[in-house]
């Protein structure tokens, strides 16, 4: 087992990766501290079906006498502030009194972990929580670092705070259920890190982004431990977001999320920020701040991992995505904010991007020819 930690002073937990790590779940988080009796485990109803049992037999041996299983739908859509009050109104009347406070354990993917980070973070001001993600999405980026939310009125994850895990227990045994697809979309947030953090990382995916993949223990279990560690990196130096440093976490999501909400959620996560990893390079490019040559080794990348690199364009879509993409939380004063690389493993922020440019990147991924514009 490799153990990361994300290094926030009181606020610092470690991130567990390894296999056959649910099985240990009860006894790991008694190690690390969490000695409530109670315990309650959101997830969805496809996670629940295959793993609530595994966790709910691991936390009876380590002596938790009432655990509660709450479901939220799988999918985008249920990220939402009705589901996030529905979670909120299930931990109220099943721990009603302060006597009784639990556990939250979040079994899920990035929704999971977004929404329940959310609701242990404001239920009686604050209760511990603990992520097991499930998809290698989540095992690289939305289970670390404490970024919780939900999407509200038309806008993706406005409404939310900064609250971090206890403890992360990453099982990857459990990412051998992922469909190809899901498994595709975490891979695109692990090239993300090796385009804008590390070239070191980005020249391994060249060499062998099939091993990871095909899960291969060895790879799966480097490059995890290798993104995690890039995340708690960059959170460390930036938790709250002010410095401008945790931005490089964004890059490809400016577009990305915009596509995402605009397309309804038919893209998942990984897929539109592909996309908008693709948009923003372009961007890169006409702004004079990178080369052809990076846009290409990306391409090729996202290509072998099955990515799409563009969505069909589709009538109002583009304006769509305009007005989606000027809701961004990166945006102060009116003056846009994109996150561009500059070279495999560096990349700058650029304001005040002239619109027009932003908008003809926006077009070059919404085509459907063959030959689209570098
Ligand atoms: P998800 O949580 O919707 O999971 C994707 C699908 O995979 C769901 O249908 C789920 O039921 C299924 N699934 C999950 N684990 C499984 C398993 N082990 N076996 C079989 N099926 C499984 O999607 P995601 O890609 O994990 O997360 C996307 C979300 O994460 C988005 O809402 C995005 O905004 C958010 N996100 C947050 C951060 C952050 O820092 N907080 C970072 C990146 C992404
Ligand atoms: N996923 C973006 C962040 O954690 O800052």
């Amino acid at each position: 087992m490799n153990s990361v930690d994300v290094d926030l002073g009181p606020r610092s937990y470690p991130v567990l990766i390894g296999t056959g790590l649910l099985e240990n779940a009860g006894s790991l988080l008694r190690e690390h501290g969490l000695c409530q009796t109670n315990a309650f485990v959101i997830t969805n109803p496809q996670v629940g079906a295959l793993y609530f049992e595994s966790l709910q037999q691991a936390l009876g041996k380590a002596g938790f006498m009432r655990i509660v299983r709450h479901e939220i739908p799988a999918t985008e859509e249920g990220k939402n502030w009705e589901e996030f009050s529905g979670c909120c109104s299930a931990l109220l009347e099943a721990f009603p009194d302060t006597g009784s406070i639990p556990l939250v354990i979040l079994l899920g993917g990035g929704v999971v972990g977004d929404l329940g980070g959310f609701a242990a973070g404001v239920f009686r001001r604050g209760v511990p929580f603990v992520q097991i993600p499930t998809t290698l999405l989540a095992a690289v980026d939305s289970s670390v670092g404490g970024k919780v939310a939900v999407n509200f009125g038309g806008v993706k994850n406005i409404m939310g705070i900064f609250n971090q895990p206890r403890l992360v227990i990453c099982d990857l045994a459990l990412l051998k259920t992922l469909s190809p697809r899901e498994l595709r979309s975490g891979a695109a947030e692990v090239i993300k890190y090796g385009v804008v953090c590390s070239e070191a990382l980005f020249e391994q995916l060249e060499g062998g982004l099939e091993k990871l993949l095909a899960l291969d223990g060895a790879a799966l279990i480097d490059i995890v431990t290798q993104c995690v560690g890039l995340k708690a990196g960059v959170v460390a130096r930036d938790e709250f977001d002010k410095k401008g440093i945790r931005n490089v976490l964004n890059f490809g999501h400016t577009i990305g999320h915009a596509l995402e909400l605009s397309a309804n959620y038919t893209l998942t996560h990984g897929e539109a920020i592909s996309i908008g990893m693709i948009a923003a390079t372009r961007l890169s490019i006409a702004l004079g701040l990178s080369s052809p040559l990076l846009l290409e080794r990306l391409e090729t990348l996202l290509h072998r991992a099955n990515l799409p690199t563009r969505h069909p364009d589709a009538p109002g879509l583009f304006d769509k995505i305009v007005r989606a993409m000027q809701m961004d939380k990166k945006f102060r004063d009116g003056k846009n904010l994109f996150v561009l690389p500059t070279r495999i493993g560096g990349w700058q922020q650029q304001e005040n991007v002239p619109w027009e440019l932003v908008y003809e990147v926006v077009r070059s991924v919404l085509t459907v020819s063959e030959t689209l514009p570098s």
